[in-house]
């Protein structure tokens, strides 16, 4: 699906994270990853391309513990507004996980299909010697595959959202804030 730029109308979104709410959430949220990892030397942070590069960066800058950021790229929307129902692993490569503290990072959990491939397929491969998932937004209605959240930043209902990350057809996610699409 392509999105002609004049339907490209940003400024006709409604609001439904601002900005300033996302912030203050995810500085909350680096407070409790932080509390989470007492003592911890070194937190392996996973983050999953393309949307979550803004939140993960947001997030990594109220992160006190040492850490090591990787990326993967999946992708599962294709260029529409709903699932494919397959996860395409563009970019697997990470370095060896044995015995680490890995934390990854998600814009949204929607079917739960991405996570829960990525889980299954670290589990199979690493013996990490802890595993935790920190997202932005869950929908938690969609949801088709059982994955243990253990920071959740907001709950969202089953709409189509853009903006901080978050695309549709590749466009708005460069928008400071996030929003719905009339
Ligand atoms: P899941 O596999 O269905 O959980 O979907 C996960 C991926 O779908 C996310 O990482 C997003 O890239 C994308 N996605 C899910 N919901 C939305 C949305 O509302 N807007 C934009 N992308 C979304
Ligand atoms: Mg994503």
């Amino acid at each position: 699906m392509t999105l002609h730029s004049s339907t490209y109308k940003p400024e006709q979104l409604d609001v439904h994270f601002s900005e300033a709410q996302l912030q203050a959430r995810i500085q909350e949220m680096a407070a409790e990853i932080n509390a989470a990892y007492p003592n911890c030397e070194k937190l392996i942070i996973i983050a999953v391309l393309k949307g979550s590069f803004m939140f993960l960066a947001d997030l990594v800058r109220h992160i006190k513990i040492p850490c090591q950021i990787e990326f993967v790229r999946l992708a599962s929307y294709g260029d529409g507004q709903t699932s494919s129902g397959t996860v395409q692993a563009v970019d697997l490569s990470l370095p060896s996980l044995t015995n680490e503290d890995v934390l990854i990072v998600e814009d949204i959990i929607d079917t739960g299909l991405t996570l829960n491939f990525f889980m299954d397929y670290l589990t199979s491969l690493h013996h990490t010697r802890s595993l935790k998932l920190a997202v932005l937004l869950d929908k938690k209605e969609a949801r088709q595959k059982d994955v243990r959240v253990d920071f959740s930043g907001f709950p969202v209902g089953n709409q189509f959202l853009v903006g901080y990350g978050l695309d549709f057809a590749g466009y708005y996610r460069n928008l400071p804030f996030i929003g719905v699409v009339q």
